[in-house]
């Protein structure tokens, strides 16, 4: 695979990953090494990977994920339905139903990956929040890329943060971490992703000002 094909067709598998195929913990730590290489703000800004493979706490991480994931799928597809054509009603209904499936099966995923680091930024200056959120998600995304070329797929979430805390206690995470993201990892069947379809580029690049 060469890199524009890798850059353009990682960014999520869910129904296609294979519960049944285990990924070893070595591959996923050989994931982080190349994440790991991702730029960082300085040395505090550190990102750490934490690789849950355990199936109770799999499972858990799941229940709490679902838990918030539902009510808000039911409630952003309320808004897209009254927004929509009534033919584009069917697509808009499966398309949340992959979300609620994703959420239902969150704990058979055979990897779970929190993405995070020490410190809080919620009350930081602006120029912190950036630094850290700056420094945790490119290695976030390198690990996706990285693990797309060992044929593991991922999607990025975010949800079970709605239950941080809770998510925390079960992973007995230091009170000062930040999680920023929750990376659903495993080996994925056939092989035919395509780009997604985007809005033409000159509706969101800008020259020389606004
Ligand atoms: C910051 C961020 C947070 C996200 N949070 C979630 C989430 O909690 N749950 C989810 O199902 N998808 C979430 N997504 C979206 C998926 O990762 C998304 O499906 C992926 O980008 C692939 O796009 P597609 O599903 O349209 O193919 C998030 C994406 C980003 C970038």
């Amino acid at each position: 695979m060469d890199a524009l094909e890798l850059l353009t067709t990682t960014k999520g598998v869910r129904r296609r990953i294979d519960f049944d195929r285990p990924v070893p913990y070595e591959t996923l730590e050989e994931c982080v090494a190349i994440a790991v290489q991702a730029p960082i703000g300085g040395e505090e800004w550190q990102p750490h990977f934490l690789i849950v493979d355990d199936p109770a706490l799999k499972e858990a991480i799941g229940a709490l994920y679902q838990e918030i994931n539902l009510p808000y799928i039911d409630d952003i597809e309320a808004k897209a339905l009254a927004g929509a054509d009534q033919a584009d009603h069917a697509a808009i209904r499966r398309s949340h139903d992959t979300f609620r499936w994703h959420g239902e099966h969150m704990g058979r995923m055979p990897a779970l990956v929190i993405v995070g680091l020490m410190g809080r930024y919620e009350s930081q200056p602006q120029i912190m929040q950036a630094s850290a959120y700056g420094s945790i998600l490119p290695a976030a995304w390198s690990f996706m890329l990285a693990a797309r070329t060992k044929g593991l797929g991922a999607t990025w979430t975010t949800l079970h943060l709605g239950n941080a805390d809770r998510v925390a206690g079960l992973l007995n995470l230091p009170e000062n971490f930040t999680q920023a993201a929750m990376l659903a990892v495993g080996y994925y069947k056939g092989d035919s992703f395509k780009p997604a379809k985007r809005l033409p580029v000159s509706s969101y690049t800008h020259r020389n000002g606004w």
